[in-house]
């Protein structure tokens, strides 16, 4: 589902960040990725999500070499296929939650009365149906958190990756939000990348790496 062959990136001027990084996810597989502060790992993230460019190695998602993709290219298929859920949530204060989560299926045209079919869905899978219709400043940070995994996966992508989403919970609220990311990637079968620096979050994946010492390996 995903392959990541030989990764490696410098930032102009420094040291090798990371090389010859590789990686097999299989569909519905969740895997932690752990390392310090500095490491690389929103920068790996950033690659994967085709968000960034890696100097070498090639990033393949169902078939699709992500590495081979114009600028333009990668934002159709990012649209498409990949799920991000952002350590600082980014949802929109003017939007409702069920429009925040709504969003991804806006930008790949689905129309109205199927977003919110499916909106409400994916919130009640995270047990925030009763909030579909308050504003993101109403919701407690567990709640934004859970919104957040909500629209990563309300469009059903093949990849979702996740920065740090439990970064600024509590326990009780860091479990819950991984619970309900481990369901979205088990239920559609999608692979699934987080990067944290929480063990309980780590502990809930299948597999945990470490990235440290400019590559990636097991924890
Ligand atoms: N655009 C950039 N230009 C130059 N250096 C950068 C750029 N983006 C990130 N870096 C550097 O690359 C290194 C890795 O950054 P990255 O954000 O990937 O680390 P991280 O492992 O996610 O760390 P954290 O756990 O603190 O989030 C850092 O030293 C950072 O300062
Ligand atoms: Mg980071």
């Amino acid at each position: 589902m995903l392959t990541v062959r030989g990764l490696a990136k410098s930032w102009p001027g420094g040291a090798p960040l990371f090389e010859a990084v590789s990686l097999d996810l299989a569909p519905g597989e969740l895997v932690a990725i752990l390392g310090e502060s500095g490491a690389g790992k929103s920068t790996l993230l950033n690659i994967i999500a085709g968000l960034d460019r890696a100097d070498a190695g090639t990033v393949t998602v169902s078939g699709t070499v992500v590495s081979d993709l114009d600028d333009d290219e990668r934002a159709l298929w990012r649209r498409g296929a990949v799920g991000f859920v952002f350590q600082s949530f980014h949802l929109l204060p003017y939007l409702t939650v069920e429009e925040n989560v709504g969003l991804p299926l806006l930008l790949n045209g689905v129309a109205a009365a199927e977003r919110r079919e499916r909106s409400r869905a994916v919130l009640e899978a995270v047990g925030m149906a009763a909030t579909a219709t308050r504003k993101p400043s109403s919701l407690s940070g567990g709640e934004m958190q859970r919104a957040a995994v909500a629209r990563a996966v309300v469009h059903r992508p093949s990849l979702v990756l996740a920065d740090e989403p439990t970064g600024n919970l509590d326990e009780v609220n860091a479990a819950a939000t991984m619970k309900a990311l481990r369901d979205a990637v088990k239920r559609e079968g999608a692979a699934g990348l987080l990067v944290t620096h929480s063990t309980v979050a780590a502990s809930s994946a299948d597999r945990v790496l470490r990235l440290a010492g400019r590559h990636l390996g097991p924890a």
